[in-house]
């Protein structure tokens, strides 16, 4: 009897494995049979010798399924699944889609390995008899079993039988019998489908009647799974004892891309390695099933421990004692979210993948004449930890409630845990009656001017006429604005706070007292009159690298990268670091995906790894935000930030980005 794995245990082998196979194959010896069972799984192939549109390629298609089974052959594999809709047709021009279908079929064919299919939609376009046949099925559903698959019973169904989306009673009273037999025998049964069940695993499309085959499930727990195709956008979600997997659209892959999965049936669980697109999740089955992500999927929700879409925007992350603590704005649903109803929650997670719900971790006060009262703007929120002190430091950009952006100051709360209670401290505007490292005499005679500039006032977006005037020198007395901000401790445990100021004109770098909690009046101005904001900063290699947005509020525009051989500069431009597109919402580096920067994560235990944080903001629903991180590549004096919609770790692992 296999003993049961401890967790994780499966993915160090899945992983290793990989390396291992890897090493055989370069060495051109023979595989020893001790892998475990494992398919190739690809949905919605789509093909058509056609043009395409609103994200489908179709022609596309066949060079992505290339890839993909290109890499499949590379691979020990039991058998290879298609999930329907092999092709899209050509309803005009039936030789046309007898063609498509001959040509993607030669191509999938290459695999070397049982292939099965699955009948979706629109491959009923070659006729539901010319596709059988070419298909090689006497009909479309149909169990399977495979001999180094003892125990497992694969089951594939036809969606359409009865009508789109639609299971005939003949249908459904077969796969009673065959999960019925299946329960009897002591096996565990996949089920293949072009349709998914629920519509948490296929947010856009699915079955249209899941529900007889939903109660087949509930009363069969031989059933541990559900694969399906059909919503190109993929999802996944676990209901009772069975996970239903969506897998993404091969022919919505991005150009040059692919989407599929192979997926090692290990024991108590399956191991899905995703492919281009395509996430990586470990699912475990049995009474108490699970599921964790291997894989970022950028873009998408991104379900906390409770299934819960993570809420913590303009975030920044902590790491201590082997685990991230990852800080963020608690947004409400609606335009309302746009201001703080609820405070700062915390997350935590071992592996950046799968994150624990922490609760809020600094609550707004219910007190109206608080300054961080209930509807202020309590936005960008970071924590360090001080060694020195024990204590964990929160500090964060706030605007009182009602008062727009005019307030600029900035906040801070301490903690004994990472996870708070936060108590907050008090606010301020910064660097009050102090002049910035090297203030040229030019600077400081402006004091003598300052009262000129009564009653005007400046938007926070590029604007000629704040240069004109020195906002430095009438902030001088008070304290200096702070809005966007981040901060930064470096590795001899100084910290900075690094923040939009001169109504956000020029940025500020500006040290913290070694308990973190003040300001010690010592900091510089960079890129004097540019308009940076999102400003976020991680040290490579002795070298101080800075990612900003230009000032546009919540929309879009393009990331900027800096580098300095020291934090107080002198800050070299680099231009915009981003690359691609995402296909989401077809926004490419001019807009930063539809992202403003927030945080550069150093991954930890590996050498030269970040990650660059972005929110895409939603400002109508606020809470509906979405969460882009991308690993950031050095070249030379630069660095790139090139979109994926899914990756893990193991990218820093690769030369190329
Ligand atoms: C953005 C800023 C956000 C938020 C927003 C309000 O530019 O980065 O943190 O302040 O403006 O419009």
């Amino acid at each position: 009897m296999r003993r049961r794995a401890k967790p994780g245990e499966h993915v160090k082998q899945f992983l290793h494995r990989g390396v291992l196979l890897a090493a055989l194959l370069a060495s051109g010896a023979g595989l020893a049979e001790e892998r475990l069972p494992a398919f190739g799984v690809v949905a919605d192939i789509q093909y058509g010798d056609k043009a395409g549109g609103d994200g489908r390629d179709y022609r596309g298609s066949l060079g992505r399924l290339e890839r993909g089974v290109e890499t499949l052959r590379a691979q020990p594999l039991d058998f290879v699944i298609q999930l329907g809709d092999v092709i899209d047709g050509q309803p005009t021009n039936a030789a046309a889609t007898a063609q498509d279908l001959d040509a993607v079929l030669s191509v999938f064919n290459r695999l070397s390995v049982p292939k099965y299919h699955v009948v979706g939609n629109h491959c009923l376009n070659a006729g539901t008899n010319a596709l059988l046949q070419k298909l090689g099925l006497e009909r479309a559903y149909y169990a399977f079993a495979v001999p180094r698959a003892a125990g497992w019973r694969f089951v594939v169904l036809d969606g359409n039988d009865a009508g789109y989306g639609v299971v005939s009673e003949p249908q459904l009273a077969w796969f009673r019998q065959t999960l019925d037999q299946a329960q009897q025998a002591g096996e565990k049964v996949i089920c293949f489908c072009h349709f998914a069940l629920l519509q948490a695993a296929a947010e856009h499309d699915r079955m249209a009647q899941p529900e007889a085959l939903l109660k087949l499930l509930d009363e069969h727990p031989c059933a541990v799974a559900w694969i399906a195709g059909h919503d190109h956008a993929g999802g996944y979600a676990l209901r009772r004892q069975v996970h239903h997997l969506t897998l993404r659209g091969l022919v919505e892959a991005p150009t040059n891309g692919t989407a599929f999965a192979r997926i090692e049936l290990a024991g108590d669980r399956l191991l899905e390695r995703g492919y281009g697109s395509e996430p990586s999740r470990e699912m475990v089955l049995g009474a108490e099933p699970s599921m964790r992500r291997l894989s970022f999927e950028n873009g998408r929700v991104w379900p906390d421990n409770h299934g819960v879409h993570i809420n913590a925007h303009g975030g920044g992350l902590l790491f201590r004692d082997g685990v991230y603590y990852w800080y963020g704005e608690h947004k409400v649903e609606g335009k309302a979210g746009n201001v703080a109803h609820v405070g700062v929650h915390a997350y935590s997670s071992r592996d950046l993948y799968n994150w624990k719900d922490e609760g809020i971790a600094l609550r707004v006060s219910d007190d109206p004449a608080s300054d961080i009262a209930k509807e202020c703007v309590l936005e960008r929120p970071k924590v360090i930890y001080n060694a020195k002190t024990g204590k964990y430091v929160m500090w964060f950009h706030l605007e009182y409630k009602g008062k727009g952006y005019g307030a600029a100051r900035s906040g801070v709360a301490v903690a004994d845990g990472p996870t708070g209670p936060f108590a907050y401290l008090r606010s301020e505007r910064p660097d009050a009656g102090a002049w910035p490292v090297g203030a040229s005499d030019e600077q400081k005679a402006a004091l003598q001017t300052v009262g000129e500039m009564k009653g005007l006032t400046f938007s926070g977006g590029p604007n000629p006429d704040t240069p004109k005037h020195s906002i430095l020198a009438r902030d001088f007395a008070g304290g200096q604005m702070a809005r966007d901000m981040t901060l930064f401790v470096d590795d001899d445990g100084q910290a900075y706070h690094i923040f939009s100021s001169e109504e956000n004109s020029t940025l500020h770098i500006s040290q913290l007292t070694d308990d973190y909690l003040s300001h010690a009046g010592k900091y510089v101005r960079v890129f004097e009159h540019q308009w940076n904001e999102a400003p976020a900063i991680c040290k490579r290699q002795g070298r101080y690298w800075m990612i900003t947005s230009g000032c546009t509020g919540w929309a879009p525009n393009a990331a900027r990268a800096a580098v300095a051989p020291s934090i107080w500069g002198p800050w070299k431009e680099l231009g915009n670091p981003c690359l691609g597109v995402n296909p989401m919402n077809r926004l490419g580096a001019e807009k930063t995906y539809g992202g403003q920067s927030t945080y550069l994560l150093p991954v930890q235990g590996r050498k030269d790894a970040f990650i660059a944080m972005f929110d895409l903001w939603r400002p109508d629903n606020a809470i509906d935000g979405r969460y882009v991180w991308l690993p950031l590549h050095f070249e030379g004096e630069g660095f790139t930030v090139t979109w994926r919609d899914t990756w893990d770790l193991g990218a820093f692992d690769a030369a190329a980005p």
